[in-house]
């Protein structure tokens, strides 16, 4: 089968479009002939090996030589064990774990697959799983947003931000999205009321004050939030630096509470059950997917560059034919 295959860390120019065995699916797998698969900012993390965190599975070299976690596509066999699906089912997951979605097949454990709906585009379908499932535990599970409360999202112009804006205006929310000067007139038109420049403007430095700040790409000192928090506000890290992430799951908790405050983790609970409510909203029509471009597997190099140099609005999908 044709696949997107990288054996060292580095930029998109380390990949190669290339043949390569067609796995057979374990005893509790199915295999996916895959459709569709949306590329993630963990995608580009962990083909370059940064942020450190990207390199848990291979410190040195990737332990998983095919990238790309959000697939959509149809059962095309299932293994002895398997109970759920029969080939021809139409199928979506988010298989970060594992990866390997960059290719026509893709094995995976029957347990993280979800059945697709029938009026759902298998681009859809891959767009949702990690970007909604971060927006759905951010702004309703673990940010308990309510009506009239102000939530700032950071990287709210990118995947999980074009969701977590809707979702925020959904329960109600003031919402401020914070990008680059290209993503502003992308995150109005998602809802957001009130729109920051990261470039031009520090959030931290204006003097605003939220209920929750969801952060999608932090790099400050977890010091340079409280201020930025109203009282009982929460501070939610889902991705960006390193030396963040220590310092919110190291001393987070003790900054917050002498603030009165939550400095928090947000560790995504992935897998079917969790995307299924947010793929509900979805055909309810009340969170629309936006895909920005369109790339074939042959062109996944030039569709990360493309993510990763941020210019992105919305999801970036490769279409497997
Ligand atoms: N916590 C968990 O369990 C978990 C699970 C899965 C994924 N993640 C993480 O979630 C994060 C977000 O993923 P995603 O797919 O939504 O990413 P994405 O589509 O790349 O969006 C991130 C957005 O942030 C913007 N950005 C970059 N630097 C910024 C800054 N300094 N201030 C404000 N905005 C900035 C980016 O734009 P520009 O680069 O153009 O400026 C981009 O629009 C990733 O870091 C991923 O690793 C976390």
């Amino acid at each position: 089968m044709k696949a997107v295959v990288y054996t060292r860390y580095g930029s998109p120019d380390v990949l190669r479009f290339t043949d390569v065995e067609r796995p057979a699916p374990k005893d509790k797998e199915v295999l996916v002939k895959v459709h569709a698969v949306s590329l993630n900012a963990s995608d580009w993390e962990m083909l370059r090996g940064k942020p450190l965190y990207s390199r848990i599975a291979g410190p040195f070299r990737p332990r998983h030589h095919i990238l790309g976690s959000d697939i959509a596509g149809r059962v095309a066999a299932t293994g002895r064990s398997t109970t759920l699906f029969q080939p021809g089912d139409e199928v979506f997951a988010d298989i970060l774990s594992s990866m390997g979605g960059l290719a026509e097949y893709v094995s995976v454990p029957e347990s993280a697959l979800a059945r697709k709906p029938a009026d759902m585009s298998y681009e859809e379908a891959a767009a949702l799983p990690q970007a909604g499932a971060i927006a759905l535990q951010g702004i309703r599970d673990r940010g308990h947003v309510r009506p009239e409360q102000k939530v700032l999202i950071n990287g709210a112009g990118g995947g999980s931000g074009a969701y977590a804006v809707q979702l925020a205006k959904l329960h109600g929310a003031e919402v401020t999205g914070v990008d680059n000067a290209e993503k502003l007139e992308f995150m109005r038109s998602l809802g957001a009321d009130h729109v920051i420049d990261y470039t031009r403007e520090d959030f931290t430095k204006n003097g605003r004050t939220y209920d929750l700040i969801l952060d999608l790409a932090a790099h400050r000192s977890a010091f340079a939030y409280p201020g930025s928090l109203l009282p009982g506000g929460r501070y939610l890290y889902v991705g960006g630096s390193v030396a963040t992430l220590l310092q919110v799951l190291l001393i987070g908790p003790v900054i917050g509470r002498s603030a009165g405050k939550k400095i928090r983790l947000l560790a995504v609970r992935l897998g079917a059950q969790h995307v299924t409510p947010i793929v509900e909203l979805h055909q309810a029509g009340k969170i629309a997917t936006v895909i920005d471009r369109r790339y074939r597997l042959s062109e996944v190099s030039e569709a990360l560059r493309y993510l990763g140099e941020g210019h992105a609005k919305g999801k970036v999908v490769v279409i497997v034919e």
